[in-house]
């Protein structure tokens, strides 16, 4: 495989800054994931070995650390339920000093953007040396933990410039449904959705949701411009995007932001709830809708400022923003989108660096 570099992906462009460039290529980014993985008849697909793998593993480790780790955690989701192979996810730095007790067959994934992060690879050093296969999932061909892993997967999303990882989560997201969907296939079960199909739902609700740019901003100018804190609040895998949410908004625009299990708030999270603390709820999925609905009442009860995302046929009237309808197992793909340009708006009004936050660089290479 032959990177070929277009000038066009390294450059801002008439974008004010590399994020919004990379949150706005993200529907283009799922069509081209999709034609890369699909072969001469339209069928998604991945290299045999890969799926042998996958087949052969009795238990799958997914090593990863921050917004990849949070991708981890969806994709856990997207292979118990479609492959219904048992999947661990673990933050790579923990890993390497607190190995858990291993499957006889495990197989390890590591996800990384960059491919180059150095927790993640002294995982996967570690795990070579115990004689172990590893899949790398990352945006970058050649990079060294593709390079030392016995397999890849590609992200196709193009350079990654932000430090704020943006078309790389989506991307990331992407492959692991297709690599969770195909290894069903494989295995014979019925667990398996029409993914190229559901996909290009999910490129053409994302169109419409950059297209939401103005009440985006109007979100992050209402809840964000003046808070000193915020929370995000899910159940499922709504839980997962909102721990991606709030590293966003930490990251890029310095509010103290946490990601809750709507369940947890009632263990000690609410005690910080205050007089017009923002409550950015997330509301995807059916079987926890009254649920995270039920949390929602509790925080304004206590004060809290809430903003309610949900999914068209879950809506109610107090919603603040309503998404297109995508599979629910995808749901991610799309919800995270409104909570990274509110960041990024969140990020402008209070005049902060958007594409360099301070403290931070692209790729970690030190442990
Ligand atoms: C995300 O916005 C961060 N900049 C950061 O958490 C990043 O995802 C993490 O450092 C992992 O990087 P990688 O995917 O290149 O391994």
């Amino acid at each position: 495989y032959t990177a070929e570099l277009d000038m066009s992906d390294i450059e801002k462009g008439t974008y004010p800054h590399y994020m919004l460039k990379e949150i706005d290529e993200q529907p283009a980014v799922i069509r081209k994931i999709v034609q890369a993985y699909q072969n001469e008849s339209g069928d998604l697909t991945i290299d045999g070995n890969i799926i042998s793998a996958m087949g052969a593993a009795d238990r799958i480790y997914i090593i990863a650390a921050g917004t990849s780790y949070h991708a981890g955690l969806v994709g856990k989701q997207f292979i118990e339920k479609m492959a219904k192979i048992p999947v661990e996810v673990h933050v790579a730095s923990e890993f390497v000093y607190n190995m858990p007790l291993l499957s006889e067959n495990p197989l390890f994934i590591f996800i990384s953007q960059s491919g180059e992060t150095a927790d993640s690879r002294a995982v996967l050093v570690e795990v070579k040396e115990l004689g172990y296969k590893a899949l790398t999932i990352t945006n970058v061909p050649g990079s060294t933990l593709s390079r030392e892993a016995d397999y890849t997967l590609l992200l196709h999303a193009g350079p990654e410039i932000a430090v704020a990882s943006t078309k790389a989560y989506t991307a990331q997201l992407a492959v692991l449904s297709i690599l969770a969907n195909v290894t069903a296939t494989s295995l014979g079960l019925s667990s398996t959705i029409d993914l190229g199909h559901e996909l290009g739902i999910v490129a053409n609700s994302m169109d419409g949701l950059i297209d939401a740019k103005e009440e985006m901003e109007a979100i992050a100018r209402e809840y964000l411009s003046t808070t000193r804190n915020a929370f995000f609040i899910g159940r499922s895998l709504d839980f997962y995007v909102g721990l991606e949410g709030s590293l966003k908004l930490k990251e890029i625009s310095y509010i103290q932001a946490e990601g809750f299990a709507g369940g947890e708030l009632k263990h000690g999270t609410i005690a910080l709830i205050e007089d017009g603390t923002p409550i950015i709820a997330l509301a995807t999925q059916e079987a926890v809708n009254l649920s995270i609905r039920g949390n929602v009442k509790e925080v304004v009860a206590r004060g809290a400022n809430p903003c309610i995302i949900s999914m068209k046929g879950l809506e109610t009237e107090e919603d603040r923003f309503v998404l297109p309808v995508v599979h629910e197992l995808l749901a991610p793909l799309v919800s995270v989108i409104p909570l990274q340009l509110i960041s990024y708006y969140a990020a402008l009004h209070r005049d902060c660096d958007v594409d360099k936050p301070r403290n931070l660089a692209k790729s970690v290479t030190v442990e």
